[in-house]
């Protein structure tokens, strides 16, 4: 059980009314609180709470359209996404009860601070290195709306200037990653086919690969919804077409492809997990066609030459600047 439901089921009494539990951990909770139903915005936990609760979970960057009496909001990374999912939940519940809960390594004391709009936050229970926060919603603020909070900016490449519109939490939100920057100036001679942009956050790299080759399919993957909606909005904002996909790590991923490229993830929320670009190199060759390319910027401390090599053939050293290495591997 993850440490921040064993702190809301220490005060279950609270939690028997129509509960909406937002971006909830995939462990039994959904179990413990029968009334309760959740919504999660990570394609891997709405897939195991899929599995094992069915329907009782809902996928997406906005809350479910069903009435809640209370809802419990588990502390995301990032401040932004916290402030829109606060109000996105407080919106929803005039004179009702919106909790917030979270590790204190996350922040939690601070963010217990982003509940002072609506109301008078009290510390309800501190344990297991997590707070409980709980607010009555007196100031119930108006619906956001998701796209205003966006934030664009206009990359000058060589090839005419792309428009990237980030979303609150998505990866490089309102900047450029430099990595991302090293592996835009590398995208020379892939095999064309199918391309698959694995991780896309706001989707610059994908948008980039359409524009350079149009005759490709350009398919994006990325695990958060808010990066997937990203995603579709700097298409848009580009005029381009591509498939963007929500999935859980490579496994999710179209068969067949021609090159697959990234800037691979290895921090998720307050813990450091190697785990999805571990078994994006594992299995990158079951989802390459024969001649296939694997495309990465990684940065120069991360150990990734052995496991490409042992899993798909001799890896290449395209660049290696700032901190950042291109790596290149073909399916023989
Ligand atoms: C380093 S960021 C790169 C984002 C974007 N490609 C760029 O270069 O700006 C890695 C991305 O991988 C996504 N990600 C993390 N775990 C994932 C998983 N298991 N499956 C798919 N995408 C994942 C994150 O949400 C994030 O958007």
């Amino acid at each position: 059980m993850d440490p921040r439901s064993e702190v809301l089921l220490r005060q279950a009494e609270l939690f028997d009314g129509s509960l909406l539990l937002a971006g909830l951990p995939s462990d039994d909770l959904l179990g413990r609180l029968p009334q309760a139903r959740g919504w999660s915005w990570h394609a891997g936990d709405q897939a195991r709470l899929d599995a094992r609760f069915t329907g009782r979970s809902q996928f997406g960057v906005s809350p479910p359209a069903e009435a809640f009496s209370a809802a419990v909001l588990f502390l995301p990374k990032s401040r932004e996404l916290t402030d829109y999912l606060l109000n996105a939940l407080a919106a929803r519940l005039p004179g009702g009860e919106l909790f917030l809960v979270g590790e204190k390594r996350a922040g939690i004391e601070r963010a217990a601070k982003q509940l002072q709009p609506f109301g008078q936050p009290r510390k309800l229970d501190s344990a297991r290195h997590c707070q409980l926060w709980q607010v009555h919603v007196e100031r119930a603020p108006a619906a956001p709306q998701l796209e205003q909070l966006a934030q664009h900016y206009e990359l000058p490449l060589a090839d005419g200037p792309l428009q990237v519109v980030t979303l609150p939490g998505v990866f490089s939100h309102g900047r450029l990653d430099r990595g991302t920057a090293l592996l835009l100036e590398h995208l020379e001679q892939l095999p064309p086919g199918h391309l698959l942009d694995f991780g896309c956050g706001a989707g610059v790299l994908g948008a980039v690969l359409k524009r350079r080759y149009p005759a490709s399919t350009v398919s994006m993957l990325d695990v958060d919804a808010f990066a997937v909606a990203s995603s579709r909005l700097t298409l848009a904002a580009n005029g381009l077409d591509a498939e963007v996909l929500s999935g859980d790590g490579i496994a999710a991923a179209p068969m067949g492809l021609s090159a697959i490229l990234s800037n691979p993830p290895f921090h998720e929320g307050v813990h450091t997990h190697y785990q999805a670009s571990e078994d994006l190199l594992r299995q990158a060759a079951v989802h390459l066609r024969p001649g296939g390319e694997l495309r990465l910027v990684a940065n120069s401390f991360l150990k990734y030459v052995p496991l490409i090599e042992a899993n798909l053939g001799p890896c290449q050293t395209l660049a290696d600047a700032k901190g950042f290495r291109i790596y290149r591997a073909r399916r023989g």
